[in-house]
């Protein structure tokens, strides 16, 4: 909620008046006004239960009482003039008694405890005054679980808060966690020993005041919290644009936590966005550029790639972009080889679904995660949310609570009594309806979720539409009960007051998406006054920003190999694009089309294997730059850590091509001088250098960890108690950018909003956030503009994918983009390969039913085999005729045009398929230990640069340290 819309009244606490807002409960709004009152089960999202009893204060009827009464201030509304004690001598007794209980049985193993030194019950332990153990007997102890490859668990920390269970099982739906008690013994865990099935899990690590759930892969990797330097960040996974912050020691990446953003993704991210950030460390990350002779021990030099590129000086360039580089990389490449010449890295089919869905930017705006949970209406269209951009279906799932939220309004009772809204609404949900062809995990929720080929679901489209423009609905060759549903489904959706239509592009069907901006088209002018949403979701980080760089005649990436097939190109330069859709045969006449194959890149793939230069990238933790969210929402990413030489920022290695192959004489060393040439060069250039937006006190660089941690503990204590400072961090001191600073001195936490972690007075968990107004957002955004584009071969798209067998992939979040999949942890998550079809359709293709079958794909007339392989059969009776779906090997995005055939798999194929599920697992198994052992071998090292060359001399007459 934004302050202008906040209810404020008086209070008086131990006798001072305060303004405070009447939207939340009394705790919130002691916390508000930065005053200490110590809390574990309320949760700003999560509302109040007063499982803990930690929040009393003394509540005075009137200015004469003097005595009082108890009450939980999580459960209690704030009233004009009403009168607390927060001091006083019964509740600050009654707060220490409390704790004093739950300490009884909480370990005292701090010194080894993950959550050591952001732990917000040593928080409130220290702000209760509770300091001397009078407990003599035995302590409470529990069996731990195993809880799968992401969190850790120990159970003997538990302080029962229902913290845990309470966001798992309320807020994001999860089945397989749950609290079981025996006596005065509460477990908080599954079952049995097992992987957490929610794609959210992660969230238990901060949600959890204390240590019982830990990051098992920060652990195994450890640092103390007080060690790590980090900044602000952008998760790199989905359009969301989560905002995150990421932690470093030595220069290798430790951690990702959310970074609180009112506006998009609150207090919580999913665990792709947490526990994905392992590419950084892969072991195929290049390290050396292929193609390029170095001179110098030293290391590469500009030299040494003008040297390498002299032969194509002058020659004709074309240029593929990418949706998971910076807007900065992207838009530099094009400025130097034209807009004709560059395809923004999208297939053909992609690029159908962006020019609708820039199309829609211009027309709606996109709701943001709090818009989205304030519907009344959802209907979900060809995507499963869950598994392509998680945390919309968070808020999804928020959204379905407010029919209970309204009958609890009319009765008097706030949203946020979570217990006593969650009783008045019993079974009551929002209505939700998903015209879809895979099952999801949101079904459950749904009112209509039955599985429709998407022939299907473009005729309900068709019959929305018609509704919505009150046309007529005779003649639509749909079922009976199809037609009463989406009567049904229209008419709630005409009498909501908010209502929301979700959608995507992972139907790869532009037709399903042109026909959603149709029908939000036809309700908006039905009913201007309707607060309707349409949020589209992209696949990556940037596709966005790369739509705000097309225009009508932007082509597609196979219409630029065409074009090089008429010699009209004579090299293609690459940025971090795998170009993962297109087959062997279609990259070679990539290659074999034009001179010379430049690609950057961070990790090897199919088209740095090809490449004839290839120029080692920086990931995004080790580079700057900016990523535009599924709202058009420019966001910024700082560099988290140094990189190790020759890798260097993409836009960096443009800088380089620019002035070897297009006579550039722009030497470009710094992002400031990036963004203020790129602000020259490009019309509408939305993004301001950061010396020009960051506020003056700000620019000499804000240090990396709180103030709490200032003067950590320093590896090299016996040279000098000073921290080395990356070389990197220092250029950019020196040369005035306001950049985040690795120093000694920590951070107050006052002086911008985009700080990498919060902190307040004897606040050091992650719950110092709720601390004053930090958390109160009040950003304003740059939003991207678009062009307008035509969209073309729509039919044609769809009716190619209407022949024969049809096969629609099912998303899983672990495997849904390359760099999650470059995270040795996602593979081991990876599902037995499988394919679900119902036995009407294997009847009517004489396929006979087995354990396994084999399928085949090919090109569209059945001529050339594309790739085969073998999957495990799931019978589905409710699936309609020639519909299939599964979780295969193979990634089929962006393929139009497919043929796909089923037959048995004969036992050698299924032998074969079995061994090699088992070797992946083995591979991912090794991949885990080898980069571990690999990151500690290097912190022996102290990968850090010093600033001070004398450091060296120092540490040779020493004896060197750890280094
Ligand atoms: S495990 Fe953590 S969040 Fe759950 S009840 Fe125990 S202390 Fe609370
Ligand atoms: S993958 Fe998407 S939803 Fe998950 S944290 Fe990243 S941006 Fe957010
Ligand atoms: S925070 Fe109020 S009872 Fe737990």
């Amino acid at each position: 909620m934004s302050k202008a819309t906040e209810n404020k009244v008086t209070i008086y606490i131990d006798d001072k008046p305060y303004e405070v807002s009447t939207d939340n409960n009394l705790l919130a709004g002691v916390l508000s006004q930065n005053l200490n009152l110590p809390y574990f089960c309320w949760h700003p999202s999560m509302g109040s239960v007063a499982a803990c009893r930690q929040c009393a204060v003394t509540q005075y009827q009137d200015e004469n009482d003097e005595r009082g009464r108890l009450v939980m201030a999580c459960t209690t509304p704030v009233t004009d003039g009403m009168r607390i004690g927060l001091g006083d001598k019964s509740s600050s007794k009654f707060r220490e008694q409390v704790i004093t209980a739950m300490m009884t049985n909480h370990p005292h193993d701090c010194p080894v405890c993950a959550e050591g030194g952001e732990c917000h019950l040593q928080d409130m332990t220290v702000m209760t005054g509770h300091s001397v153990r009078t407990y003599k007997g035995q302590k409470r102890t529990y069996q731990n679980q195993h809880l799968g490859e992401f969190v850790g668990h120990e159970m003997n920390r538990c302080i029962t808060c229902y913290r845990c269970v309470r966001f798992y099982k309320d807020y994001a739906g999860g089945e397989d966690f749950g609290v079981y008690g025996s006596r005065n013994k509460v477990y908080f865990g599954r079952q049995s020993n097992g992987q957490l099935e929610s794609e959210f899990s992660g969230n238990l690590v901060e949600v959890c005041p204390t240590g019982v759930f830990t990051n098992k892969l920060f652990s195994a990797h450890f640092t103390r919290k007080w060690d790590l330097q980090s900044a602000p960040s952008i998760c790199s996974h989905c359009s969301v644009g989560c905002n995150t912050s990421v932690g470093e020691r030595y220069g290798s990446v430790r951690r990702v936590v959310n970074r609180f953003n009112d506006d998009i993704n609150g207090y919580f991210l999913c665990d792709v966005g947490r526990f994905g950030i392992g590419f950084v460390n892969n072991l195929s990350r290049i390290r050396t550029a292929k193609g390029i002779a170095q001179q110098s021990p030293l290391g590469l030099s500009e030299l040494d790639v003008a040297k390498a590129l002299v032969h194509y000086r002058h020659k004709k360039f074309a240029a593929i972009g990418s949706s998971r580089a910076s807007l900065e990389a992207n838009a530099y490449l094009q400025s130097l080889v034209g807009l004709d010449k560059f395809s923004v890295g999208l297939a053909k089919n992609d690029l159908a679904l962006a020019k609708i869905h820039s199309n829609i930017l211009t027309k709606f705006d996109a709701p943001s995660i709090k818009q989205i949970e304030a519907s009344d209406f959802v209907l979900i269209v060809a995507e499963d949310i869950t598994q392509t951009s998680p945390r919309i279906a968070l808020a999804v799932r928020q959204a379905l609570k407010n029919v209970a939220i309204k009958k609890a309004d009319l009765l008097g009772i706030p949203s946020w009594q979570d217990s006593a809204v969650r009783t008045i609404g019993g079974e009551d949900k929002t209505p939700m309806y998903a015209l879809q062809s895979t099952p999801t995990k949101l079904d459950k929720e749904s009112k209509y979720s039955d599985l429709l080929s998407p022939q299907t679901i473009l005729l309900s489209l068709d019959f929305i539409l018609a509704r919505v423009a009150e046309q007529s609905t005779k003649d639509f060759d749909l079922t009976e009960d199809q037609i009463s549903l989406l009567e049904q489904l229209t008419n709630e959706m005409l009498a909501a007051k908010s209502p929301l239509i979700v959608s995507g592009w992972s139907h790869q069907n532009a037709l399903i998406l042109s026909k959603v901006e149709a029908i939000a088209s036809a309700l908006k002018a039905r009913n201007e006054q309707s607060d309707f949403q349409l949020c589209v979701l992209a696949p990556s980080a940037n596709s966005v920003g790369v739509m705000s760089l097309m225009n009508e005649d932007t082509p597609s990436v196979e219409a630029l190999i065409s074009l090089s097939k008429n010699n009209d190109i004579d090299g293609i330069i690459v940025l971090e694009n795998t170009l993962e859709w297109l087959s062997e045969s279609e990259l070679s006449v990539l290659k074999d089309n034009v001179e010379v194959l430049i690609a950057l890149d961070h990790s090897e793939n199919q088209t740095t294997e090809i490449a004839d230069i290839v120029l080692p990238a920086a990931t995004v933790t080790e580079g700057d730059g900016h990523f535009v969210n599924y709202q058009g929402y420019i966001q910024r990413f700082y560099q988290v850590h140094v990189v190790d030489s020759p890798i260097r920022e993409s836009w960096h290695w443009i800088n380089s091509l620019a002035q070897s192959l297009f006579n550039s004489s722009h030497k470009l060393t710094t992002f400031t001088a990036l963004t203020r040439y790129l602000g020259e060069a490009i019309d509408g250039w939305l993004i301001k250098a950061d010396s020009d937006s960051f506020s003056p006190e700000t620019a000499s660089g804000i240090p990396r960890q709180t103030h709490r941690n200032s003067g950590r503990t320093s590896q090299s204590a016996n040279i000098t108690v000073h921290e080395g400072k990356s070389l990197t961090s220092c250029q950019q001191v020196n040369e005035n950018e306001p950049q985040f600073n690795f120093s000694m001195e920590g951070h107050d936490g006052s002086q911008c909003q985009d700080v990498p972690f919060s902190w307040a007075p004897g606040w050091n968990s992650n719950q110092s956030i709720n601390q004053g107004s930090l958390h109160q957002s009040d950003k304003t955004y740059e939003k991207v503009s678009f062009a307008h584009c035509e969209s073309q071969s729509l039919a044609d798209d769809a009716t190619q994918q209407s022949e024969g067998l049809l096969f629609v992939r099912q998303p899983r979040c672990f495997n849904e983009d390359w760099q999650a999949r470059l995270n040795p942890e996602f593979g081991l998550m990876k599902n037995e390969s499988h394919i679900c079809v119902a036995s009407k359709t294997l009847d009517l293709l004489d396929v006979e039913q087995s354990e396994y079958l084999k399928i085949t794909l090919s090109d569209e007339n059945d001529t050339a085999e594309i790739s085969h392989w073998v999957a495990k059969l799931v019978v589905d009776d409710e699936l309609p005729n020639n519909l299939s779906y599964g979780q295969l090997a193979n990634n089929l995005c962006g393929k139009t045009g497919i043929s796909i055939q089923l037959s048995i798999a004969s036992e050698e194929e299924v032998k074969e398929f079995k061994h090699q599920e088992t070797e992946q697992q083995k591979h991912y198994r090794n991949q885990q230990a080898q980069m571990l052992s690999q990151l500690k071998e290097r912190d022996q090292f102290i990968p850090i640069r010093m600033s001070n060359d004398a450091f060296y001399e120092a540490s040779k007459g020493q004896g060197g340290g750890n280094g």
